[in-house]
């Protein structure tokens, strides 16, 4: 059973899969042993991700490790349809995700997953470990793991950690270093531009770009703003990266003075109602705000419908917001992820490295069975390291090995000045 918007467009899905494919050799070196070795022989994993090519690259991998997986959207508007459709069709996959859907139907496919019982879950934000916390937990017994891609998901299983409740021991992939430093930062930074662009067909050449939050994927948006010619203002709560962005040669303030003179805003801070009330009475006629965090609670669209005297959508994923003084906002894509909204995600080669983590997160649940406690656990280093390995391989490059005298340099303290 699957719950997709149209079967029919499989073959347009099936053709971007590969096409995404192409560009994630560490995937399809774990394709390979996996297919070999079976290590996910029988298992059923329940996957609550954004449904992309991408994604539907990861399901394979699992497929080929011999296990059955049902998959739900990790936001609302994130699906691709003609993804979805190609995942039932072509991989015997079970998809429960429709581009779209409204909260209520989200979160029935949240239920549609677990009644397929998952014995490892994956999150994009820990919706499915909540849920099942919150509201199935009789089901928790028979999880042996969950795994967490991003970074919000993170905090929020390691508060249900530090509050005693987390009953399933979790791997944090977002903390491994293939995943972070390359998806958070290179991947945010491009698609969240894209998405942007794709929306608006603005100019970023000479506009005044404020980025709300430092950190890897607020780096990665104030970077490619930079080079895309805008003029990139970092606004942050925490003194070492607001100092951090300081010295990348940003300017760095607070949002109530950097707004008044921007073109664009992006939140990617992870908190809530981070452009505020304050801030819409304060910002530049016709500004464009952007989310790029993972809730849509960044901007506060409460608000900023009770200020409005009209809301109407002006381009597809632009809403204009007049406020009752007559000055314009526009938010995109209802302040949800705009780089999945409004754009395709994050690039295939970035993924390849994530999706990796989170196939090997699946077989480290198997091999670590009994062993693992309800707490945020990180892959090793090895796996880190050697994804980090197979992705060098795969790009061409060439590293250089340390010698058995700078091996054993660097385990000595006798030699100095
Ligand atoms: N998160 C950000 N980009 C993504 C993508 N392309 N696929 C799945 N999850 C993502």
């Amino acid at each position: 059973m699957s719950d997709v918007k149209d079967i029919a467009l499989s073959e347009k899905g099936k053709k971007k899969i590969d096409w995404a494919w192409q560009f994630m050799p560490v995937l399809q070196s774990l394709q390979k042993e996996f297919n070999e070795e079976k290590p996910l022989k029988g298992l059923r994993i329940g996957a609550c991700l954004h449904v992309t090519t991408e994604t539907a690259n990861l399901m394979r991998v699992l497929k080929a490790g011999g296990a059955q997986v049902s998959l739900c959207a990790s936001n609302p508007l994130s699906t691709q349809d003609d993804t979805a459709a190609s995942l039932v069709h072509d991989f015997d996959v079970e998809v429960f995700a429709i581009n779209g859907e409204d909260r209520d139907v989200y979160y029935q496919h949240l239920n549609q997953v677990l009644d397929f019982k998952p014995q490892i879950t994956m999150d994009d934000g820990a919706d499915l470990v909540s849920l099942l916390h919150q509201e199935r937990p009789e089901q928790l017994d028979e999880v042996m793991g969950s795994s967490e891609e991003t970074t919000t998901g993170v905090i929020r299983l390691k508060a249900m950690a530090n509050e005693g409740k987390l009953r399933i021991p979790v791997v944090a992939v977002n903390d491994s270093a293939t995943k972070y430093m390359f998806d958070n930062r290179y991947g945010t930074g491009q698609s969240t531009i894209d998405g942007i662009l794709r929306a608006t067909n603005k100019l970023l050449a000479g506009s005044v770009f404020v980025v709300c939050g430092y950190g890897w994927c607020g780096r990665g948006i104030a970077m490619r703003a930079k080079g895309m010619g805008a003029i990139v203002t970092v606004c942050e709560v925490d003194s070492i990266r607001a100092l951090e962005a300081a010295m990348d040669g940003f300017s760095v303030n607070c949002l109530s003075k950097a707004i008044s003179q921007a073109d664009v805003v992006v939140t990617s801070t992870g908190n809530k109602h981070v452009v505020d009330e304050e801030h819409f009475t304060q910002a530049k006629d016709a500004v464009i705000l952007a989310n790029a965090g993972h809730f849509d609670v960044e901007i506060n669209k409460v608000a900023l419908e009770r200020l409005s005297k009209r809301v109407i959508e002006v381009r597809d994923g632009v809403t204009l917001y007049e406020l009752k003084d007559g000055k314009k906002i526009y938010l995109l894509t209802e302040g949800r992820l705009v780089n999945l909204a409004a754009a395709a995600g994050h690039p295939a080669e970035v993924m390849d490295m994530s999706f990796a983590n989170q196939a090997l997160a699946a077989k480290y649940f198997i091999d670590h069975q009994g062993k693992l406690e309800g707490k945020v656990y990180r892959l090793p280093q090895e796996i880190d390291d050697d994804i980090a390995r197979l992705k060098l391989k795969a790009m061409g490059i060439e590293i250089d090995k340390l010698t058995a005298e700078q091996e054993k340099y660097l385990k000595s303290w006798r030699e100095g000045t």
